[in-house]
């Protein structure tokens, strides 16, 4: 596959969004009552001095309905007249030497379907305007310091304020706009399947360039280089830094500083972002020396069997949320199976007994990010009106419980983990309620973790896995891979 070093959808795809965005902001007040809502693009990010800055990476609901990847771009859609305008400023001659020259921002706008074009200033000037009139002023809550500077300079409100999801005429983000977007961006179109497809390509090539590297006495942190380098030349780039460890018990552990030793559970968590910006996310755990030892593989094949029961019951109609707790009813069976906790399996799953052991959630969105539009708020995003969020460890942390509907792309990301502060700290305080065998969990301690990730796209009638050629996953395969 060659990269598109520039990508866009066609001009349609972002005009019969807006207009579905029109449509939905239409129901939430009288005509004549609806107001503006503004969208800040993202701006450079200086990582130590103003020209020197991290990747340059646009805000994901810009990209969603503006399409423009260029940095310094704003826009207005007019919920009472449906204009709709782009702010952003034309190249001076130090911008064309030092970058490269660049169409009109007129010529850009026409690209994703915008006629109305006006310098960045501007905005200022039309949101004062709709202010001064009493007009209401929607935007999403901003991800990035500057946006949250922007919205300041232009509202007069605490980045507090400016932080906050609510609904009504108050000082805050509009929890309208917010349920507007999410409602589009959650039931993925025909043609970002194909994109979250293609990251998937390339995030299993990382994930097969990664597991061919695996030897022992290499550093943790030339595997990384050989899986990025994969993404970098095909992609974007990475779609979150890459964790790749020996000590898989830390949920999310960066540090690739470590030798790989034999005998060890190596788990590699990693996905691509295309070109067109669209997420993967793939985890799996590998043996350093390429066999399991008989106790890892037992532990191995309960995640997988969660894996695939999640996978299973798939489906629109069903929550994520009893999905998850069908995975962590394998997963305690499983337990239970190997004597690391006893007792009734009911009892255990609605005491929330997994959590010690997976302390996450089954899964999240997949699409524009990583964690799927989670800068709009993790309820708003991933639970369902009437959907309140459970207070236990593991359940407690599901970022996805809605009801699944066709067009929802989602992980499916199973763990065990045994983390001596949170298994000493359930002993200490009888978290566990009696269901562990906290002396047999001893010789577990430097056993490290296992978590096994797939990114799987809900149908019409069922699920499928994304990406074209599933990677080794059952024990053997994953052994006979590695040969
Ligand atoms: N793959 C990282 C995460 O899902 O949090
Ligand atoms: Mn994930």
């Amino acid at each position: 596959m060659s990269p598109a070093p520039c990508f866009m959808f066609s001009k349609e795809v972002y005009v019969n969004r807006r207009r579905t965005l029109l449509g939905k902001m239409g129901e939430t007040a009288a005509e004549g009552k609806r107001g503006i809502a503004v969208f800040i693009g993202n701006a450079e990010a200086p990582a130590q001095y103003k020209d020197n800055c991290y990747k340059w990476r646009q805000d994901s609901s810009w990209l969603y309905f503006w399409g423009l990847d260029e940095p310094m771009y704003a826009a207005v859609l007019d919920l009472d007249s449906g204009a709709e305008t782009i702010f952003a400023d034309d190249q001076e001659i130090d911008d064309i030497v030092w970058s490269g020259p660049l169409p009109s921002v007129k010529t850009l706008a026409a690209q994703v379907g915008v006629s109305g074009s006006a310098p960045y200033r501007e905005l200022d000037n039309v949101v004062s305007k709709a202010f001064a009139q009493g007009r209401r002023v929607h935007f999403l809550p901003p991800s990035r310091y500057f946006n949250t500077l922007r919205l300041m300079t232009l509202t007069g409100w605490s980045p507090e304020e400016i932080g906050t999801v609510a609904p009504g005429d108050g000082r805050h983000a509009s929890r309208e706009l917010v349920e507007a977007v999410v409602s589009m961006r959650l039931i993925k179109e025909e043609c970002e399947i194909e994109e979250i497809d293609k990251a998937g390509a390339i995030g299993q090539e990382m994930h097969t360039a990664g597991r061919n590297a695996v030897k022992v006495g290499i550093l943790e942190q030339e595997i990384v280089g050989i899986m990025e380098g994969v993404t970098l030349s095909k992609g974007w780039g990475v779609s979150f830094p890459t964790i790749l460890t020996q000590h898989g018990e830390t949920l999310h552990n960066h540090l690739h500083d470590k030798v790989i030793e034999p005998g060890k559970l190596l788990v590699i968590d990693a996905g691509a972002e295309s070109c067109s910006h669209y997420a993967s996310d793939f985890t799996r755990t590998l043996p350093t020396g390429g066999k399991f030892t008989p106790r890892q593989r037992d532990v191995y094949q309960i995640v997988c069997d969660a894996n695939e029961k999640a996978f299973a019951l798939t489906r629109p109609g069903i929550s994520y949320r009893d999905v998850h707790l069908a995975a962590v009813r394998v997963i305690l069976e499983g337990l239970k199976g190997i004597g690391l906790v006893k007792g009734n399996l009911d009892d255990m799953v609605a005491e929330g007994i997994a959590g010690m052991f997976m302390p996450h959630g089954l899964g999240h969105n997949i699409g524009l990010d990583v964690h799927d539009m989670e800068d709009l708020g993790e309820n708003l995003v991933g639970y369902d009106p009437g959907q309140t969020r459970s207070p236990q460890l593991g359940l407690g942390n599901l970022r996805m419980a809605r009801v699944l509907r066709p067009g929802h792309f989602i992980s499916d990301e199973p763990g065990i983990y045994f983390i001596p502060a949170l298994i000493e700290k359930w002993k200490k305080e009888g978290l566990d309620k009696g269901f562990v065998d906290f002396g047999r969990l001893e010789g577990y301690y430097a056993f490290g973790g296992i978590r096994l990730e797939d990114d799987v796209l809900v149908t019409e009638d069922g699920a499928r896995r994304t990406g074209p050629d599933r990677l080794p996953i059952q024990p053997d395969d994953v052994e006979a891979a590695m040969q």
